[in-house]
Order: structure tokens, then sequence, then C-alpha cells
């Protein structure tokens, strides 16, 4: 079972990630944990390139295909072999993320950005997608916040200094995607306070389990083959 977590900036879905982690653990489920940009090893030196304030001028099209990059080599080397292991995979961002901020955000095709998609993970899109909505606002507020306090505001605020107005069309995209593939996206009101948030988050993570207790795993990796 392959579960993402989805939402612009300050919309909590990395700490209602911890407790439905905790959850799940606590009820006997083999759980991985893992998150994008920086889930696998080449991705963890792809994270630092993309989240640097200093690479502020990375044009849109080479920060689509470092994402893409760090994407494939995810799904490949850590998400599919933990599918093909029975585990349940919960990630902190994945291809919605690129359609919602590199699309809507900055203002490449979504469609086309979707078909890349497609291609970097070989079809394997999430079983369940949790999509944390708030108005941008008040998550830019509440990351302003977390960046003071853990003074992450220096190397890790590339996309939080981008101006009100980009974050809300991230959230119109990210729910423009919600309402197209609405068979694995679930909405969850993050305006809320987080014990309420996790509790619907847990509910949701529940009946998606109880549904479908075998992940889907789509088709078998492709290796590289030199062309005739
Ligand atoms: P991160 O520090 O993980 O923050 P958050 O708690 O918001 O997830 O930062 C990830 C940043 O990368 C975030 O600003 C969104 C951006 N991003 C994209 O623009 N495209 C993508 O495909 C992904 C995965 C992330």
């Amino acid at each position: 079972m392959f579960i993402t977590f989805e939402g612009i900036e300050g919309s909590g879905k990395s700490s209602v990630l911890d407790r439905v982690q905790e959850h799940l653990v606590a009820q006997g489920y083999d759980v991985l944990r893992t998150r994008e940009p920086g889930g696998s090893r080449l991705g963890v030196e792809l994270r630092r390139i993309l989240l640097a304030v200093d690479n502020a001028d990375l044009t849109a099209e080479a920060e689509l295909f470092l994402y893409l990059a760090d994407r494939a080599q995810h799904v490949g080397t850590v998400i599919r072999p933990a599918l093909a292991a029975g585990r349940v995979v919960l990630c902190d961002r994945y291809a919605d993320s690129t359609v919602a901020y590199q699309g809507y955000g900055r203002g490449l095709d979504p469609a086309l950005l979707h078909t890349l998609n497609d291609e970097a993970v070989r079809g394997l899109w999430p079983d369940l997608t949790l999509l944390f909505d708030l108005p941008a606002e008040q998550g830019l507020r509440r990351a302003l916040t977390r960046n003071l306090r853990e003074g992450t505001h220096q190397t890790e605020g590339r996309f939080e200094a981008e101006a009100l107005a980009f974050h809300e069309t991230v959230r119109e995209g990210y729910l423009t995607r919600a309402a197209l593939y609405n068979k694995r996206f679930r909405v969850v009101d993050a305006s809320k306070p987080l014990a309420a948030v996790v509790a619907q988050a847990l509910e949701i993570v529940g009946q998606n389990l109880r549904k479908r207790p075998e992940s889907v795993q789509g088709p078998a990796p492709r290796t590289l083959e030199p062309k005739p």
C-alpha cells in the first residue's frame, strides 16, 4: 500500500505523518516512511541542490528535471522494493508536488508534467493521496514561525520565500488534481487544530488499509538497455 502526503507549506502534513506512522507501527504494520526530495542516496544530494537558497537562479526546467531524477531514483531503489516486500509506504510529497509547484506554480504545462512523472515512476501512482488543504496565508504564517524557531530559513526556505500568490496558485493546482483524480485523493481540512487533522487522517488511512490489504505495485521496473 502506497500512501502520499501532499499540501502547501505549513499544512502540517509532516506532523500528521509522524502520528500516522506511530499509529500504524503500533498496529503491527511494516511501515517505510520516506520523503521527496531526498528519499534515496542520490536524492539526498539532489535535495541539497534543490532547496539551497543559493540556487534561486535554477530555471524552472532544470528544477523540474532534478525533481524527476530524484523521484525516478527514489521509486526504483526505495519505494518499489518496499512495496514488493509488502510494506506500507508513507511518502512525504510525491509526483503531485511537481504538478502543483512546477506546473501550476511555475507555469509549466500540468498535463505534460503528469506525463513526465508517469514516465519517471513507470506508472507507479499512489493508492491513496492525502491532501492537507488550507489557505496559503495561514500555511505561510505557520511555516514562517517554524523556520524562525528551527533556524532553517537560511538554507531551506526557497519556496517559502515565494509570494503569497504563488502558494495560492499551488493550492488551487492541488485542488484541481484532487478533483481530477478523486479515486485516490482525499482532501483533509488542515486549517483545523492538529489533533483534529490527525484524527481525520487516521480515519481515512484506516478505511483504506481495511479495503485494500495488498499494495498495488504497478509494472515491473525497466532496466536501461543499450540501443541497437
Ligand atoms: P520540505 O523541506 O520537504 O518542506 P515541506 O515540509 O513543505 O514538505 O521542502 C520541499 C520543497 O520542495 C517544498 O517547498 C515543495 C518543493 N517541491 C517541489 O517544488 N516539487 C516537487 O516535486 C517536490 C517533491 C517538492
